[in-house]
């Protein structure tokens, strides 16, 4: 009998191989995507399709084979070309997604040995990854493209970017080494099946009499094809059905006829089945009868990723002549809101003879404005029917513009039939055509590859909608501890030591003790033999509370209870009350931007292992910050750190947001384990992740500047609010870097900036790549932009007036610094975009185009490096030589996708003179290297290849006399002279940082070692009716010093700038007025996708550039680039100024980030819009609030 496990839940929870990675749970990220084959008896073939293992109910494989990562090839044996082309195009960072990208582009290459890039765009549509920015993956995998492949169809040479991975001896694709299909499972397929598990009962009937009697006999059953909704059900909200019938074996309902009225699907044919048969109608009918499939092909294309169109059966009917999708990503995301509309005139008038509309999206099922239809029937044209239907006016006017019945006869005509199923174009994603220049080639890395338990835990976590208290005696876990594989219930009571994590005098509790203040916080954690079993248990925990009141959760708010963290920060330079009585004119105004979550593509999570002898314990963690982590545990156990030992051996991503909460989720993990005495996992699901571990700071600038009218800036004065959430954690560090960025590449005379980090009652905000820096910077460049506008000046000239140039200049915390370089890279980039010429051509476009417009935006940008809290300036390392030669190396720093690990390998080879291959970094110990720093802040390759620097020194020194009396030896000849002659092998590496720090009172201070500069060049398009945009073109230029390893910069380049465009254009964290977060996964918030990235993404270093302050004259660079999208953002805001200056409307309007397409949309405003007026504040209850 298998157990409720193996019953509903899928494959990835069954193959205990550790390649196929979680990510979501929900079929979202593609993370888990494995390849499929099954036998198609009808039609005598074998399918390859590749599934998410998240939601493949392992029951429902019954006679397929699947190919895991581990099936096609490993380092152990060999790797396979997918496998080897993708490492050596450097498209793997963390490599998280890794496996399921490398599964997606297998089981193209099964089906397609010579796919177009059409067809990669299509099989990686589904496969998220958070690190590279996609570029190099596509450049990988683009090489098993024929030459003539599809891309020269839109002039784009199909070449990969050689200077960076060269194609000499990659394997070839020998499809006759893949695994063949077993045979056996050929035979004809048996009868129907019936699963027995614990709670769950599976029948799979295989004719439709049998699974209609199961119907009747089970009303209540679900029918299940793809389970890609049942299945999230299930696992994500925890929603349970005793008996589920499986459809996906009745052969007669997989039938594809068609007829002369058209076609008719089988009801449990896949979307991808359905796609094909779509395909195939418009590649051989006259175009005339294939306008609606040609409409219904669209859709699915946008219609999620391929894998879940292998899976799922169609949520469309095709009897619907029109089918309206609003959604926030332009494909592999849900929609928001879809209609389906039929208007048919009277033959030669404008008089509608019947109209069929209806809403899905806006109530818990489909919604028929039957009124609304009834009353429009006979007597009204269409520009009346626009009216009467607020909701889709513009979709219905842009359908009906792009419709050839529009096109041919001009507006006015009289439509027989208007048709709305042709048209509703989704602006096309074109291919990647990217170009990276640089002049120090270097050594290539290493791919990070799979990763490998133990009772699980489980957290409970406040569920309520406001602030409560209550009592220990209040939670009551006895439910959860009658189920079955429960081991124990812990809560504050349990904890040894302290239940609290200190951060610089700063406590948070590790489970609340008597209030709890935000929806999300640990209150207790179950432990139980299962995963399953704990979440459950979980779940069950009863906890009884007091309400108090009042709750908030706004800066809004916040500013009004007057609520805010300590300490309150403050820059200031020159005289602004002076400056402000002298200026042409005075502006002010305000900019909110919306948060941001790491979304890292492996959740937070551990194992804790009490090792039995004097109370020793080992953590393999996922952390930042693994001394951090080893602190926080002992304070929690009471015991001390030498007897606590971390160990990481890489992160599937982390940005920021593995150093504080991971620490805290450690200490409830050992408190278990010290409890149980057994080791104890904790892995956060996705939703629960987002939920506790928060991410990004929402900020609100207001500001007051002063300027004249050629553009100068005199003065601004600048107040940030950032929303801190309930505890403090990082938030006022995280303040303070954004004022200390917010002078970024102006040199404004009068400059004060004032932060204050509000206490609401939400999930504590932290740390999150750039740290402050893309608010801050965000808010100077919106100041800048809304002068230029004041003044009429194109934005770029207001920003080149205001320039920081002279030779040595001083920010506003009076650190000097030249800005030299940032010119330069400010200059080559509008060079290399071709700006001016591209300005003019996009005015000529706006022009021509009336629902369409362009913008182009440039924005220069300086960035600090380094901790401004100065004693975290430092790195250690440790260099171990062994007799046979090979080197060990560790250092304090973590790799979590940034190249740290070869960064440093490249180091101690240089310094050794050995080669790559002879050293080895095993993993990131606290026994090993002690009391190191979170590697964070763009340093961590600073402190540690300083510090790995120093250690391969020490060694050569002691080595010196040695090779020296033996010139002729080799390098392992060296080594065993050298331990014959007593020399240690073993050496500690440390790098003293820079004493960086700020005096607060006197706005003064040396913040950061030194400046990473850079400039971006974005174009982009957007859809005035629909808010959809485009990003068109983007053009970098960085100075990263001399890349130690140009790939690696590139990466982070790319990753830290399309991470940018998630935070400026597309993710969207939504709360409910109750400050419940509404968004926990992948099919709520989108973060970039393949689609989003710039057709034309050209990254390029800044040539005989130097840096004397850092290892070999090299600059951090894993921050800076985030902030460069927000040329996206401002490009939006330029194109949107061209829409509403055609209707005679200001520039100057309000634009929040990120600039989703409801924003784009409503700030295009139009006769459309007009129908919608937004609602008086105060009137109504929103279903999400601006936090
Ligand atoms: C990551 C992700 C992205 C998605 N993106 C989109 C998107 O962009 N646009 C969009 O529209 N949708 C999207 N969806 C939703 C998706 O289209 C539906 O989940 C899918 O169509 C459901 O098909 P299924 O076979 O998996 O249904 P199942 O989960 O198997 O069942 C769904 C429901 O339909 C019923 N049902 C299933 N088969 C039959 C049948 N043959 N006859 C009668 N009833 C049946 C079931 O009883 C159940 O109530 C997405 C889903 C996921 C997981
Ligand atoms: S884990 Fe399966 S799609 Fe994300
Ligand atoms: S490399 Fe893709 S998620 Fe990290």
């Amino acid at each position: 009998m298998l157990s409720q496990n193996h019953l509903h839940v899928s494959l990835l929870y069954i193959v205990l191989l550790t390649g196929t990675k979680y990510g979501c749970g929900g079929g979202g990220c593609g993370a888990c995507t494995v390849m499929v084959s099954r036998y198609d008896q009808l039609h005598n073939r074998v399918l390859h399709y590749t599934v998410n293992a998240c939601l493949q109910p392992i029951c429902t494989l019954h006679g397929s084979a699947v190919v895991t990562v581990e099936g096609i090839g490993s380092t152990k044996t060999k790797l396979h070309p997918v496998q080897e082309r993708i490492a050596k195009a450097h498209g793997s960072q963390c490599g998280f997604c890794t496996p399921g990208m490398v599964m997606s582009m297998y089981t193209l290459l099964r089906n397609k040995p010579h796919p177009t890039m059409e067809d990669i765009r299509e099989a990686l549509g589904g496969n998220l990854c958070r690190c590279t920015g996609y570029r190099p993956i596509i450049d990988g995998f683009k090489t098993f493209c024929d030459n003539d492949c599809v891309l020269n169809k839109y002039l784009i040479p199909c070449q990969i970017s050689d200077e960076l991975f060269h194609m000499d001896n990659v394997l070839p694709l020998d499809p006759s080494q893949d695994l063949i299909f077993p045979p056996e499972l050929m035979k004809r397929a048996c009868g129907s099946l019936c699963f027995q598990g614990d709670r769950l009962k599976l029948i799979s009937p295989v004719d439709l009499t049998n699974l209609l009697e199961l119907k009747t006999e089970y009303p209540e059953a679900p029918v299940v094809v793809g389970n890609t909704t049942i299945g999230p059900n299930m696992q994500v909200k925890g929603i349970h059905h005793p008996l589920i019938i499986y459809a996906g074996r009745v052969s007669d309902l997989h039938t594809v006829t068609w007829g002369k009225d058209g076609v008719s699907v089988g009801a449990v044919c896949t979307l991808s089945s359905l796609k094909e048969e779509m395909e195939m109608a418009v590649r051989e009918m006259e175009a005339e009868r294939t306008r609606g499939y040609q409409a219904l092909l669209q859709t699915l294309r946008c219609l999620a990723g391929k894998q879940i169109r292998n899976m799922a059966v169609s949520p469309i009917t095709i009897t619907h002549r029109y089918r309206l999708i609003l959604q926030k990503q332009r494909e592999f995301a849900f929609s928001i809101v879809n209609a389906g509309m039929k208007v048919v005139f009277k033959e030669g008038s404008n008089i509608v003879e019947s109209l069929n509309i209806y809403y899905g999206g806006v109530g818990p099922t489909l919604v028929k404005v039957g009124r609304t239809c009834q009353k429009l029937v006979g007597r009204y044209n269409l520009h009346t029917i626009l009216k009467s239907q607020p909701m889709s006016p513009a979709f219905l006017a842009k359908d009906y513009q792009a419709s050839p019945e529009s096109q041919d006869r001009g507006h006015s005509t009289p439509l027989s039939e208007c048709s709305f199923l042709f048209g509703f174009p989704v602006l096309q994603t074109h291919y990647l055509k990217t170009f990276q220049t640089f002049l120090t080639p270097q050594a290539l890395r290493c791919s990070a590859l799979g990763r490998c338990a133990t009772q699980e835990a489980a957290c409970r976590f406040s569920d309520h909608v406001s602030l409560f208290h209550f009592k220990t005696s209040d939670i009551d876990p006895s439910e959860a501890l009658g189920m079955t594989g429960v081991v124990t219930f812990l809560s504050a009571g349990d904890v040894p030591g302290q239940n609290r994590r200190m951060w610089f005098n700063n406590p948070e509790e590790l489970f609340a003790e008597e209030e709890v203040t935000c929806v999300g916080q640990i209150i207790g954690a179950v432990v139980a033999e299962s995963r399953e079993q704990a979440r459950r248990a979980a779940q069950r925990v009863k906890v009884t509370y007091q309400d108090l009141l009042p709750v908030f959760f706004t800066i809004e708010e916040a500013i009004q209870h007057q609520s805010f963290f300590d300490p309150k920060r403050k820059l200031e330079r020159g005289d602004m009350d002076k400056a402000f009585e002298t200026v042409d004119q005075i502006l002010e105004d305000e900019i909110y931007l919306g948060g941001q979550e790491h979304f890292y593509m492996e959740t937070q999570g551990l194992i804790a292992v009490p090792k039995g002898e004097n109370g020793e314990l080992e953590l393999f963690v996922a952390s930042q910050h693994a001394a951090y982590t080893q602190e926080v545990v002992g304070i929690t156990l009471g015991i001390d750190s030498n007897k606590i030992t971390c160990h990481v051996r890489r992160l599937g991503g982390a940005f920021g947001g593995k150093v504080m909460k991971i620490a805290s989720l450690s200490a409830i993990t050992a408190t278990a384990a010290v409890k149980t005495g057994r080791a104890v996992r904790c892995v956060l699901e996705r939703g629960d992740d987002m939920l506790i571990t928060s991410g990004r700071h929402p900020f609100l600038g207001q500001y007051k500047v002063g300027y004249n009218n050629d553009g100068t800036i005199m003065a601004a004065d600048i107040t940030y609010y950032s929303n801190g959430g309930c505890t403090l954690d990082e938030s006022s560090f995280i303040m303070e870097k954004a004022l200390l960025h917010m002078d970024n590449a102006y040199r404004i005379p009068n400059l004060r900036g004032r932060g204050l980090v509000c206490k609401t009652y939400l999930p504590s905000y932290t740390a999150f790549r750039g740290f402050g820096g893309p608010q801050g910077l965000m808010v100077m460049e919106s100041v800048l932009h809304e002068v230029a506008v004041k003044c009429g000046l194109p934005p770029q000239k207001v920003r080149e007036i205001n320039m920081y140039r002279e030779e040595e200049c001083y920010t506003h915390h009076k650190q000097l610094f030249s800005p030299r370089d940032m010119l330069r890279c400010w200059d080559e980039c509008l060079d290399k975009a071709g700006y001016h010429d591209r300005l003019q051509a996009i005015q000529q476009f706006n022009t021509y185009n009336r629902w369409k417009k362009r913008g182009i935006s440039a924005v220069p940008m300086k960035f600090g490096v380094g901790f401004s809290k100065g004693f975290y300036n430092q790195g250690a390392a440790l260099v171990n030589i062994y007799k046979d030669g090979s080197v060990l190396v560790a250092h304090g720093g973590t790799e979590m996708g940034q190249g740290i690990n070869t960064k440093a390998l490249q180091i101690a080879g240089r310094i050794l003179k050995v080669p790559m291959s002879s050293i080895h970094i095993k993993e990131t110990c606290t026994g090993n290297v002690p009391n190191a720093a979170p590697s964070a802040a763009s340093f961590g390759t600073d402190a540690v290849g300083m510090a790995v620097k120093d250690a391969c020194e020490k060694l050569m020194r002691r080595l010196k006399p040695v090779m020296e009396n033996h010139p002729k030896y080799t390098w392992q000849q060296w080594i065993v002279e050298a331990y014959c002659q007593k020399v240690s092998l073993s050496a500690t590496g440390f790098f003293l940082g820079p004493h960086t720090g700020v005096d607060w009172e006197n706005s003064e201070g040396t913040a950061y070692y030194y400046f990473t500069f850079g400039a971006c060049c974005s174009e982009v398009e957007i859809d005035c009716l629909t808010g959809d945009h485009k990003n068109l073109r983007t053009d970098i230029v960085m100075d990263v010093g001399e890349s130690l390893n140009p790939a690696l910069d590139i990466g982070q380049i790319e990753g830290g700038f399309v991470q940018g465009i998630g935070l400026y254009t597309i993710e969207e964290l939504q709360f409910s007025p109750e400050g419940v977060l509404m968004t926990r996964g992948p099919s709520q918030y989108k973060i970039p996708a393949l689609c989003d990235v710039p057709p034309q993404l050209n990254v390029h270093l800044l040539a005989n550039a130097q840096n004397p302050h850092a290892i070999y004259n090299s600059k951090g660079i894993g921050e800076p680039p985030v902030f460069l999208a927000s040329t996206i953002f401002f490009a939006i805001k330029e194109a949107v100024a061209a829409a509403r200056r055609e209707r005679g409307l200001g520039d100057s309007f309000p634009l929040s980030s990120p600039a989703t397409a409801e924003r784009i949309r409503m700030a295009c405003e139009d006769q459309f819009t007009e129908m919608a007026p937004s609602p008086k504040k105060g009137t109504f209850k929103p279903w999400s609030i601006n936090i």
